[in-house]
């Protein structure tokens, strides 16, 4: 038993793909039998871009039957919705007054997203720091996440320690993050140059979790390879290949030397074809559990436990750090 605490969330933004799985869900799973585990559904970082709030109510409900239906088990993990939790707000505030305009400006995330435009929402530029309260209010030990994130947990770090330095040492918990070692980057299907993504238009560059048969063919069917005909695992030369092999590797728990012998000869469309049937496969159950949660009163009264035990964590945390800012009376 390791016994520490771990902490990680997921937009509402859309359904969660292969990407989101095999990076951050898998790890989530793995982590909560010797861990106390806390993952949320971060409702407040969606609305970082505009959001119809009829869609966005339906996609919290469908992220937190996704992660259940993957896997987390309530009576292990806590799992709950972020804005259900005021801290995470209070906190944010709080961190915001301790972080640099300069750090921020230096996320690639903050940079791709808002492209320089002086109509980019604020909550884009603050993001990191709302992300960073999430963390921090739990006193978290590990944050498993994608590779994606890396910058951003660098400057969660950064923060805890200067506030630290400032305020005592012991006012954070200064965490760390895991990444998966395969999985921890799955590719776009149709551009294997980018990170799969929730909000990328085209639809067959993803697999979200609760894609049928016919998508999933199609999708993986015509996903962009090269012209060199051998299946080798060479993300720099064969990003597309690598990446198919990587997704193969990673659901049925093969090393992609195995498979690269398991393929040898073979031609792409016997790789491709292999795929779908393990990615259709790997879904079924998935989405089974999927259906039975998902509309059922039974998920409702999981995340309003969860709220409440993840509120009983955050409370002294939040009063322990407002004490050593000398906020309130
Ligand atoms: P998001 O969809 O941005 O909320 O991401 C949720 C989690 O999935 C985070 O831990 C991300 O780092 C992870 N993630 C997102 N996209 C990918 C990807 N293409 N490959 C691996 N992990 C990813
Ligand atoms: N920023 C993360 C992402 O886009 C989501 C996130 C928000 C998160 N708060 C977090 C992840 C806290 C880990 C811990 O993927």
């Amino acid at each position: 038993m390791s016994d520490k605490r771990v902490f990680s969330g997921v937009q509402p933004t859309g359904n969660i793909h292969l990407g989101n799985y095999l990076g951050a869900l898998k790890q989530f799973v793995a982590l909560q039998d010797e861990n106390d585990c806390i993952y949320c559904i971060v409702d407040m970082h969606s609305i970082t871009v505009p959001q119809d709030p009829e869609e966005l109510k339906n996609h919290i409900l469908d992220v937190a039957a996704l992660y259940l239906a993957v896997g987390l088990d309530p009576e292990k993990s806590i799992v709950f919705v972020q804005s259900e939790v005021s801290g995470h707000a209070e906190l944010s505030w709080i961190l915001t007054c301790n972080s640099y305009t300069g750090e921020l400006s230096r996320m690639t995330q903050f940079k791709s997203k808002s492209r320089g435009q002086e109509s980019a929402p604020t909550g884009l530029f603050t993001y990191p720091i709302l992300m960073a309260a999430d963390i921090l209010l739990y006193d978290t030990d590990i944050v498993p996440v994608g590779n994606d994130q890396k910058q951003h947990i660098e400057l969660c770090r950064d923060i805890a320690l200067r506030v630290n330095h400032k305020y005592g040492e012991d006012t954070f918990v200064v965490p760390e993050g895991q990444y998966m070692k395969e999985g921890a980057r799955i590719m776009a299907l149709d551009d294997p140059t980018n990170k799969m993504s929730k909000s990328a238009e085209n639809e067959m560059s993803r697999i979200s979790l609760l894609d049928d048969e016919k998508k999933i063919k199609k999708a993986i069917m015509r996903a962009t390879t090269d012209s060199d005909m051998t299946i080798r695992f060479d993300p720099e030369n064969k990003p597309g290949i690598s990446n198919l092999l990587t997704i193969y590797g990673a659901l049925t728990g093969t090393p992609v030397a195995e498979l690269e012998t398991k393929f040898d000869g073979a031609g792409y469309g016997d790789l491709k074809k292999s795929l779908v049937t393990v990615v259709t496969e790997s879904l079924a159950p998935i989405q089974d559990r999927f259906n039975q949660i998902r509309y059922s009163d039974e998920l409702l009264d999981i995340l309003r436990d969860g709220s409440k035990r993840a509120g009983e964590i955050a409370e002294p945390v939040l009063e322990r750090v407002k004490d050593r800012f000398g906020l309130g009376i």
